[in-house]
């Protein structure tokens, strides 16, 4: 399918000298968005994932229907403070400061091969962090993918080594 036509560009947000790719307008037709997840789906299956790790807060809303439709247990990756029980954690930097990124430890067994998925790939730091998260527990990481990467920000050189599937390459 042709995903830019479902993608809002934004200039100056969210701060001026930025073009924001915004791609919640899919979200508005349910048959696109349906249609996303299903390609999206098609494209990772061969990885042969155990589980999927899907990222607050973009990354729930289309990890949520890629773990219904490939029939695969959805981890939740959070931000610090957010998860009631004990967790492996991983901080990574950001522009300015750090961020701290956790799961469940529990959701985790060594003999899983995790599925990293974000809506967007931009430096890499998140998905970077979530394949420290997997490794911590003693998983494998069986590919990372994206519905968007960016690829001016080279975020996939800092996934070297992992497989880097994303569905729209700007
Ligand atoms: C965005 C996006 C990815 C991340 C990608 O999330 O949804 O998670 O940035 O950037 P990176 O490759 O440079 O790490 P954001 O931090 O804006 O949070 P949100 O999903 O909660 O809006």
């Amino acid at each position: 399918m042709d995903i830019e036509k479902h993608i809002a560009v934004v200039k100056d947000f969210p701060k001026k000298g930025i073009i924001f790719k915004d791609i919640s307008p899919i979200f508005l037709n349910p048959n696109a968005f349906s249609q996303l997840i299903d390609e999206l789906a098609a494209s990772v299956r061969d990885l042969g994932a155990t589980k999927i790790f899907a990222a607050e807060a973009r990354g729930f809303l289309f990890g949520a229907p890629l773990s219904i439709k490939l029939g695969l247990p959805l981890v939740p990756v959070r931000k610090k403070g957010k998860l009631p029980r004990e967790t492996v954690e991983v901080s990574y930097g950001l522009e300015y400061g750090t961020d701290t990124l956790c799961v469940h430890c529990q959701d985790v067994q060594p003999q899983d091969k995790i599925l990293i998925f974000d809506d967007i790939l931009a430096t890499g730091g998140t998905a970077k962090a979530m394949c420290s998260l997997a490794e911590k527990l003693g998983a494998e990481v069986a590919g990372c993918a994206f519905i968007m990467e960016l690829s001016f920000l080279k975020g996939r050189e800092r996934l070297n080594g992992v497989e880097v599937r994303s569905m729209l390459i700007e």
